[in-house]
């Protein structure tokens, strides 16, 4: 079949890793594991306009960021561009017009190459669809998030929703390298809207981008503990899923996080990308958590910012700890209340 023009709009959320990806090899495969929760109101909406041209020597594209012209982001969808050609073949044959806009902050210090990358391989894989048109549903998402990998790893968690796992586990059937998958096995209702605010700490652009962390794990002197690390929690978080068990959940997530920071304390060259408020904010909580005994607890990204988890159920209490007692720890006072949410949706 052969389509002249047309155009595609999906909005896809950002996810939060509670097992960490950090460390990769060739071709987007990552090293260990990693479990996240898809999140709800941190995401990106992107429509691609797309109209056949006449030669197919290059790539042919233009990017908007809120209606605005965005050269520097050319380079990357290029790379991405080139990588995922051979599964895409038609992306010479077209003229591409990317428009894009996130729910948050561009300047927010939060990753936009999540939910940014696994919006763009929707709206190809919606192209793709138009030509075949008897592609399953299940193809259809699997594919999405294959090629979302491409674009930046962590978006292909990015599709579905709501706890999505990427990378081999051995007790976790259908489980893949290649793309994400749906967590297959019985969540309790304590996991139910499990919130997750988001304290703005630092809005500048990393001192290190994620690439050259993920390299530094090639040779890095803890690497392969790290990795084993990375699949045994995995491991533990099946039956925390199960038995509802949050005091265990705590420790592995919580481990996790700082884990995750420990590798960039100790690759060569190292470096650290909490701030000061960052620990101001995770002894607060570890205050909190002793005084109340509620079940809040923290985890990081590669940057400043916290994420703040907490049951459902609690949430009452715990906005009003991180209101009064977190909220002067972010810059500008800035926050975003998140919480667990369901996948990419096509408008
Ligand atoms: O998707 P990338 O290459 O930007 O890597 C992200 C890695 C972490 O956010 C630090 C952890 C994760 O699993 O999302």
């Amino acid at each position: 079949k052969s389509v002249e023009k047309g155009s595609f709009t999906w909005s896809s959320p950002s996810n939060i890793a509670l097992v960490k990806y950090w460390g990769k090899k060739a071709d987007q495969i990552p090293e260990n594991p990693s479990i996240s929760f898809t999140l709800d109101a941190c995401k990106t909406t992107t429509t691609l306009s797309f109209s056949k041209k006449n030669s197919s020597s290059d790539f042919s594209f233009d990017v908007f960021l809120d209606d605005e012209k965005k050269d520097d982001f050319k380079p990357k969808i290029k790379t991405f561009f080139k990588r995922i050609e051979r599964y895409v073949p038609f992306l010479k044959d077209y003229h591409f017009k990317i428009e894009t806009s996130n729910t948050f902050p561009h300047s927010s210090g939060i990753a936009s190459s999540a939910s940014g990358m696994s919006a763009l391989a929707l709206c190809l894989m919606s192209i793709k669809r138009e030509l075949n048109p008897d592609m399953p549903n299940d193809y259809f998402h699997q594919k999405a998030s294959f090629l979302a990998r491409l674009g930046s790893g962590s978006a292909c968690r990015s599709i579905e929703g709501d706890l999505v796992v990427w990378g081999r586990h051995v007790e976790i059937d259908g489980s893949s390298d290649l793309y994400g998958i749906k967590y297959p096995y019985e969540v309790h209702p304590n996991f139910e809207n499990y919130q997750d605010t988001i304290l703005l700490v630092d809005k500048g652009e990393k001192q290190v981008s994620s690439t050259v962390g993920h390299n530094l794990m090639h040779g890095h002197p803890f690497a392969e503990q790290r990795f084993g690390q990375a699949h045994s929690n995995l491991s533990k978080l099946i039956d925390v899923f199960k038995t509802g068990d949050l005091n265990a959940f705590i420790q592995i997530v919580e481990s996790e996080a700082l884990s995750l920071h420990a590798m960039m304390m100790t690759s060569m060259p190292y470096f650290i990308l909490m701030k000061p408020n960052t620990l101001k904010i995770i002894n607060k909580i570890w205050e909190f958590r002793q005084d109340t005994g509620l079940h809040v607890s923290f985890t990081l990204d590669a940057g400043a910012n916290v994420h703040v988890l907490y049951p459902a159920n609690e949430a009452e209490s715990v906005l009003e700890f991180i209101k009064n007692e977190l909220v002067a720890y972010c810059q500008n006072g800035h926050y975003i209340c998140d919480k667990i949410g369901f996948g990419a949706k096509q408008l």
